[in-house]
C-alpha cells in the first residue's frame, strides 16, 4: 500500500527532489530559525512554547466568532474524555493563556516572548497558504507605549533586513479603541447600505457580522464601492491619534519607511489601536510576509490582568520563498570536512576510531562504511561535497602516514596520523 502526505501540508527535506520545493530544504529553515534566535536575544525576547492542541473555546473567545479562523478553518476534534480541542491555529491567544494560568506576571519582570511554532488552518489550498505553516511570532505583555509597537516591528523589519529581503512594505494603520470600531462600523454600515447589493456575496455576509473586514475584501467591485467609504483614522479619539501619531513619529526617526493603509483591519478580532502588516511583492496575491499588533483587551478578557500587549506572527514559509525568489545570498549546507575511505577490514576499524576522535574533537567527519570500492566511495565523497579525503590501506596503517587530499584543489600532504587531528582543527577554524 503506498501513502501520500496529506493535502496542504510538506516535509522538510535535506534535499528535496522537486525543484519547485527547494524552499523545503532544511539548511535554509535552519538558518532563517538561527537568525531569528539572535535576533529576539538582541531585543531581549525569550523563547516559549505552548502546546500543539489547547481547548477549542480559547481560540473562539479570543479570536472571534466570526473569524475565518474560527468559522472555517479550525482543526477541532474530539479526545476520548469527550473534551474539544483544536490544533493551534495562531500563537497570541496560547500564550495569553500560559502567562495568566502560570501568573507569569508575578514571575518575570519582563514579559517579551518570541516563538517559532507550526500553526494549523484549514486552508483552500493555494501557493503560499497551507494547511500548516510556521510562524516567527512575538508578544509583548505589559506596556502601553507606542515605543513598544515601534520595538516590535523595528524587530520584524530587522529580522527581514539582516535576511538581505528587499522590497517589503510596511503598511500601517489604527483602529482605535471599542469605542471608536462602534461609532466606524455603525458608519461604515450607513454607507454602504444604498451599495448592498452590489456587494460580493462575501461582503454582504459580512454586513451584519463584522463590517469592518469588508475593507479587506479582495473583490474589485467592492474596493470600488469602498473608495468614498470614511476612513477609521477619522474617528480615533484624542489619545488614539496621540499614540498612532506617536508610531508614525517613532517610525520616522528611526528610518522604518511606512505607508498608511485606511483599509488593513486584520483578520482576527483582538486588535485595538496599532494594526500592521508586512508585504513582499514576491509572493503573489498571498503576499502578506507578516503582521500583528496591538491587543490590549484581550488579557482581560480571557480573564487575566488588565494588561496592555503587543505583538505580531510571521509566516517562516513566505519567509523562504522571498528568500530564493529574490536570490539574497544563503549560507551553504555544512558538509564534512574530512571523508574517511578505508581499505580493508583493518583500516575499517582504525578509521571507526579517528572518526569517533575527530568528532569528539568537535570536527565534522563522515567515513566509508560499507566496504565501497575506492571509486565509488569518492562519488560519494564528492557527492557530500567532503573537503579533504584519506584513504588508510595496509600501507598507511603500517607506515603511519597518509595523504590528505583536498577535493577543490587536489592538494596533496603527507601527514603523520598524529598530526591530522591538529591539521583539520586548524583548516577547520581558520578555513585553510
Ligand atoms: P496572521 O496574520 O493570521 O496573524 O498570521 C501571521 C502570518 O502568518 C501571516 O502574515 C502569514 O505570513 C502567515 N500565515 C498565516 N496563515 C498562513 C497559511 N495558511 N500559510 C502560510 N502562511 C500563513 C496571526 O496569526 C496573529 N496571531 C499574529 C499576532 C501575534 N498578532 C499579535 N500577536
Amino acid at each position: 500500500m503506498n501513502f501520500h502526505i496529506a493535502k496542504g501540508v510538506f516535509d522538510i527535506l535535506p534535499e528535496d527532489p522537486d525543484p519547485q520545493g527547494a524552499w523545503r530544504q532544511s539548511h535554509l529553515w535552519q538558518y532563517v530559525e538561527k537568525t531569528i534566535r539572535e535576533i529576539a536575544c538582541e531585543f531581549g525576547y525569550q523563547e516559549i512554547r505552548t502546546p500543539l492542541f489547547e481547548s477549542t473555546d480559547l481560540f473562539k473567545r479570543s479570536v472571534g466568532l466570526t473569524s475565518d479562523i474560527v468559522t472555517k478553518e479550525m482543526y477541532t476534534f474530539e479526545d476520548k474524555g469527550g473534551r474539544s480541542l483544536t490544533l493551534r491555529p495562531e500563537g497570541t491567544a496560547p500564550i495569553l493563556r500560559a502567562f495568566i494560568e502560570k501568573n507569569l506576571n508575578q514571575i518575570a519582570p519582563v514579559h517579551k516572548f518570541f516563538y517559532i511554532l507550526p500553526m494549523f488552518r484549514y486552508e483552500r489550498q493555494q501557493a503560499g497558504r497551507y494547511r500548516q505553516h510556521h510562524q516567527f511570532g512575538i508578544e509583548a505583555i505589559g506596556n502601553h507605549s507606542p515605543l513598544q509597537d515601534v520595538e516590535g516591528i523595528h524587530l520584524l523589519w530587522t529580522f527581514y533586513e539582516r535576511l538581505g529581503i528587499k522590497n517589503v512594505h510596511l503598511h500601517l494603520n489604527s483602529i482605535g479603541n471599542r469605542e471608536t470600531r462602534h461609532a466606524y462600523r455603525i458608519a461604515l454600515q450607513e454607507y454602504l447600505k444604498p451599495f448592498f447589493e452590489k456587494l460580493s456575496p462575501e461582503s454582504k455576509e459580512r454586513f451584519q457580522t463584522n463590517p469592518l473586514r469588508i475593507l479587506d475584501s479582495k473583490n474589485e467591485a467592492d474596493q470600488n464601492i469602498l473608495k468614498e467609504a470614511p476612513q477609521i483614522l477619522e474617528f480615533l479619539d484624542a489619545q488614539g491619534k496621540a499614540h498612532f501619531e506617536q508610531v508614525c513619529h517613532l517610525l520616522k526617526k528611526i528610518g522604518i519607511p511606512y505607508q498608511i493603509n485606511n483599509k488593513l483591519v486584520r483578520g482576527l478580532d483582538y486588535y485595538n489601536h496599532t494594526v500592521f502588516e508586512i508585504t513582499s511583492q514576491e509572493l503573489g496575491s498571498q503576499n502578506s510576509l507578516g503582521g500583528g499588533g496591538r491587543y490590549d483587551g484581550l488579557m482581560k478578557e480571557m480573564g487575566g490582568a488588565d494588561l496592555p500587549a503587543f505583538g505580531f506572527g510571521a509566516g517562516l514559509e513566505r519567509v523562504i520563498q522571498t528568500l530564493l525568489a529574490q536570490k539574497a545570498p544563503i549560507p551553504s549546507p555544512s558538509t564534512p570536512l574530512l571523508f574517511l575511505i578505508p581499505m580493508g577490514e583493518a583500516a575499517a576499524l582504525k578509521c571507526f576510531e579517528w572518526t569517533c576522535a575527530l568528532r569528539k574533537a568537535h570536527l565534522p567527519v563522515e567515513m566509508e562504511m560499507s566496504g565501497k570500492k575506492i571509486k565509488a566511495a569518492m562519488r560519494m565523497a564528492n557527492a557530500m561535497h567532503a573537503r579533504f579525503i584519506l584513504v588508510i590501506g595496509d600501507e598507511e596503517l603500517h607506515s603511519g602516514e597518509a595523504t590528505l587530499k583536498e577535493m577543490a584543489t587536489g592538494r596533496e600532504e603527507s601527514l603523520s596520523l598524529d598530526l591530522l587531528i591538529h591539521r583539520l582543527q586548524d583548516a577547520f577554524q581558520k578555513n585553510t
